[in-house]
């Protein structure tokens, strides 16, 4: 990589970013060079006009030749930002999504609107932990559960929980069954998306674990017994459990919820792109 300075460095990164159809590519060619040296984004504007250190190229130039076969800028400088707080990310897990703090503040809405002090919480499909350690460091008085069946996805989530000083206890299991007791609100970002679907993702999309996305046919692979073991461990009066979904498949969640809780008020909440994103389950 021969270059003059870094705001040149920046526009050469840039273009062959975006020679390869990466829509971004100007902010991911700031991001993967702070990453590789190191840099606040203040250091950054700082050293535009300055030549950049020349022992940190090769670790760049490895990272942007990554970013160019499509693999998540994400996995490639190994965190990301979830609900304020960074994450270790790999390729074990699914990149948590902007989308998906809605779980996190419908969970704190409900808890401070119904006055549950202690509340028991627990996160199924928790991947890199990104929605259990956000209510556990939020609600220090709550008692939080997390699982997930995949031991790479538990041990990026533990290597979380320990970085972020977050109190939990995370299982390795198949959803809810390592769980005992009953639950204040249960929430879960489960692989949803439908079978068919899968072969035209994004190509960085196709880079995350199949596990963490692949919903089956009808997408409900995994939400049919996940509501399954909601009903059995959701307390029956004064509780909620959210559930992430597609909107590709709303009206079929909508329906199996309906049938699975007759006694709980069902609504589907959208996300700030007017998306069907949550199904909501709350019990008076
Ligand atoms: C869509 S990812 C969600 C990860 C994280 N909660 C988030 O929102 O970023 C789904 C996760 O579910 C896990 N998973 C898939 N099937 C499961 C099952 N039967 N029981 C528990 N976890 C499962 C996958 O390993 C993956 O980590």
């Amino acid at each position: 990589m021969t270059t003059k300075n870094v705001s040149t460095l920046i526009q050469s990164i840039t273009h062959r970013l975006d020679a390869v159809g990466i829509e971004d590519a100007g902010i991911d060619a700031r991001l993967l060079l702070r990453s590789a040296f190191g840099w606040s984004a203040a250091k950054q504007l700082g050293q535009l006009l300055d030549p950049p250190p020349e022992n940190r190229l090769d670790d760049l130039e490895s990272m942007v030749v990554r970013r160019e076969s499509r693999e998540p800028l994400q996995y490639i400088t190994g965190s990301t930002e979830f609900y304020r707080r960074n994450f270790t990310v790999s390729e074990s897990v699914l990149i948590p999504r902007p989308e998906t703090e809605q779980l996190v503040v419908q969970t704190l809405a409900f808890v401070r609107e119904r006055g549950i002090e202690n509340p028991r919480i627990a996160d199924i499909c928790t991947g890199s932990g990104a929605i259990a350690i956000s209510l556990a460091l939020e609600m220090p008085a709550s008692e939080v559960h997390a699982t997930d069946i995949s031991a790479a996805a538990f041990t990026v989530a533990q290597q979380n929980a320990d970085d972020l000083n977050a109190e939990l206890e995370m299982h390795e299991g198949d959803l809810l069954d390592p769980l005992s007791g009953q639950f204040d609100v249960i929430v879960s970002n489960p692989p949803y998306i439908l079978a068919s679907a899968m072969p035209s993702l994004q190509a960085e999309v196709t880079r995350e674990p199949s596990l963490a996305l692949d919903g089956g046919k009808d997408g409900l692979d995994v939400i049919r017994p996940l509501f399954e073991g909601i009903l059995a461990r959701l307390k029956p009066t004064n509780s909620a459990a959210y559930i992430e979904i597609d909107p590709a498949i709303e009206d079929a969640v909508l329906a199996l919820a309906l049938k699975t809780f007759p006694h709980a008020g069902i609504s589907l909440l959208t996300d700030f792109a007017g998306l069907t994103r949550c199904v909501s389950i709350e019990h008076a």
